[in-house]
């Protein structure tokens, strides 16, 4: 069995190429986008440049997953705590994000993506929801890919509103404390409404989780990439992709287990 390194540095680069096998491909991946601030001060320009490229790069490997075929795609575009940012920053992302969504609807139309947003919403601008709601509606039936946007999002937050809202039905008498499960809260989460996500993507070179779709990774598969995500492309998702699929995924079982046929009771 041949183990891809989990981490594509340069020193164990990946097969960085256009092909793809399309059998064991995951069903929905993550990733957390970093890298635009650097990006952008490598080349002297403001940080608001490089999230601009990164709205293109956005645009870039959507395209590419529904090419692919994958069924949720999930990117973190703007963390609950990305609030703290410096309010120009904050703006300007804003105000991308409401380009992004004006510039990509009828892509997303006539490719039957649906387009959902988790996040605490009730924070954003009123000119993003704007866009951001006819969008999600239009889309809701579409069945190609769902592709969602992490706006204001935070893992930890979204657990906490899960927790919340169980207890909540308990003091009301609808379920009893012992009937909450791992599944019940699980059922809380729209960001696991698409499932668990199989693989997570990191760019920037930093291997770290921040926050993201934290109850949902519990079994996900990590590839984190030296690239800065302005720079990144369809061949570093396959790249990823590519690692995901040479990796053995044993949910706590043991590797005899899930590489045994299944057993057929007569
Ligand atoms: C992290 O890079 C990136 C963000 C906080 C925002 C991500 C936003 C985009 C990719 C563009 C807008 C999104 C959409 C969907 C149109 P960083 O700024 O922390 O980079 P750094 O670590 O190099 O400073």
């Amino acid at each position: 069995m041949c183990y891809a390194p989990a981490v594509l540095t340069a020193a164990h680069p990946p097969p960085a190429s256009n092909v793809i096998e399309l059998r064991g491909l995951p069903s929905h991946v993550g990733i957390i986008m970093d890298g635009n601030g650097r990006w952008a001060q490598q080349r002297g320009l403001d940080r608001s440049e490089g999230h601009r490229a990164g709205s293109a790069a956005v645009r870039r490997v959507v395209r590419a997953a529904r090419r692919l075929g994958l069924r949720a795609l999930t990117v973190y575009a703007f963390s609950e705590q990305n609030w703290a940012r410096p309010e120009l920053e904050v703006g300007a992302l804003m105000d991308l994000l409401k380009e992004f969504l004006l510039a990509e609807r009828s892509e997303i139309l006539h490719n039957g993506i649906r387009l959902q947003a988790i996040g605490n919403l009730g924070r954003l601008p009123a000119f993003v929801r704007a866009v951001l709601d006819p969008l999600r509606n239009e889309s809701a039936n579409n069945e190609a890919m769902t592709l969602t946007l992490a706006l204001s999002y935070g893992g930890r937050e979204e657990i906490a509103l899960a927790a919340r809202e169980l207890a909540d039905d308990v003091k009301k008498g609808r379920i009893s404390a012992d009937q909450i499960t791992t599944e019940s809260l699980r059922a809380r989460m729209p960001s696991l409404a698409v499932g668990d996500p199989d693989l997570v993507i990191r760019t920037g070179g930093e291997q770290r989780i921040s926050n993201f779709l934290l109850y949902g990774l519990a079994y996900a598969e990590l590839a984190f990439s030296e690239k800065l995500w302005p720079d990144f492309d369809a061949p570093d998702l396959y790249a990823a992709i590519g690692s995901y699929q040479q990796r053995e995924r044993r949910f706590g079982k043991t590797g005899a287990q899930v590489r045994a046929p299944t057993q057929v009771t007569p």
